[in-house]
């Protein structure tokens, strides 16, 4: 799967995207995660991506031009110098192969919230390009003609879509075959549907070695062997857990 994030803080995606299983995936070449500085594509002496409101107001706005013309270079693969400054009628925003887009998320908190189905259906395309907002929002023409998504991270505002395009990356990509390895499968977790009920609970409680840590210990069933009553504890604990802290799931 080929990701390309485009961002004004690239030096921001350094540490998330070496480190542990993406780090691994993209050495190997299972994943091809590219990140863009939006402001190759301006043309001014400041780079500036941003300008004061329309109809006034305080903060600024990130400016539509901008993003149309990094977000054609990235889809076509171009250079940024091919569509910086571009102007005119946007014939060229189609993909230049002549196929649709790639999906195209911008990361906003009105966007439509991410969830497990989401993450598994943009696991399912071959690329996908993120697109990092910041400052009071981006001009409303680059909503309507860059992105094919709007996603939100949460209920809650964050400085910018770079730590909300963090949180796309990791949640879709582990649906990405070869990525976790042999580490887990990503089905049997807190928000999977469970194969065998089709409920959607939070992950049952884990414990490990030592038995005894500060006078407390392990529930005695998991140490019982009986691994049908094993089964049916972690069920009824991951059910308990999901009517107490999530009962919107059920
Ligand atoms: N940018 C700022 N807050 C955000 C959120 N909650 N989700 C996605 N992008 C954001």
């Amino acid at each position: 799967m080929r990701i390309d994030v485009l961002t004004i803080f690239p030096g921001w995606f350094e540490g998330p995207l070496t480190t542990s299983l993406l780090g691994k995936a993209a050495a190997d070449g299972t994943l091809d995660v590219r990140v863009h500085d939006l402001r190759d594509w301006t043309t001014d002496r400041h780079r500036t991506v941003d300008d004061a409101p329309y109809g006034g107001g305080a903060g600024m706005v990130m400016r539509a031009d901008v993003w149309i013309n990094a977000a054609e270079a990235v889809w076509n693969d171009l250079p940024p110098e091919a569509t910086a400054g571009r102007t005119g009628p946007p014939e060229g925003l189609a993909h230049v192969a002549g196929g649709p887009r790639p999906r195209t998320v911008l990361l906003t908190p009105r966007g439509r919230p991410l969830t497990q189905a989401l993450a598994r259906e943009l696991a399912a395309e071959d690329r996908l390009v993120l697109c990092c907002g910041r400052y009071e929002g981006i001009d409303e023409r680059a909503h309507e003609l860059v992105a094919t998504d709007e996603v939100s991270v949460g209920d809650y505002v964050v400085f910018g879509g770079e730590v909300a395009a963090a949180v796309v990356i990791e949640a879709v990509t582990r649906h990405v075959p070869g990525v976790m390895g042999n580490a887990a499968s990503p089905v049997d977790e807190s928000f999977s549907e469970r194969l065998d009920t089709g409920e959607q609970l939070l992950e049952h409680p884990q414990y490990t070695r030592p038995s005894q840590v500060r006078g407390h210990g392990v529930p005695e069933v998991l140490t019982s062997g009986d691994h049908g009553a094993v089964g049916r504890w972690r069920h009824d604990q991951a059910r308990e857990l999901t009517e107490r802290r999530r009962p919107d799931l059920r």
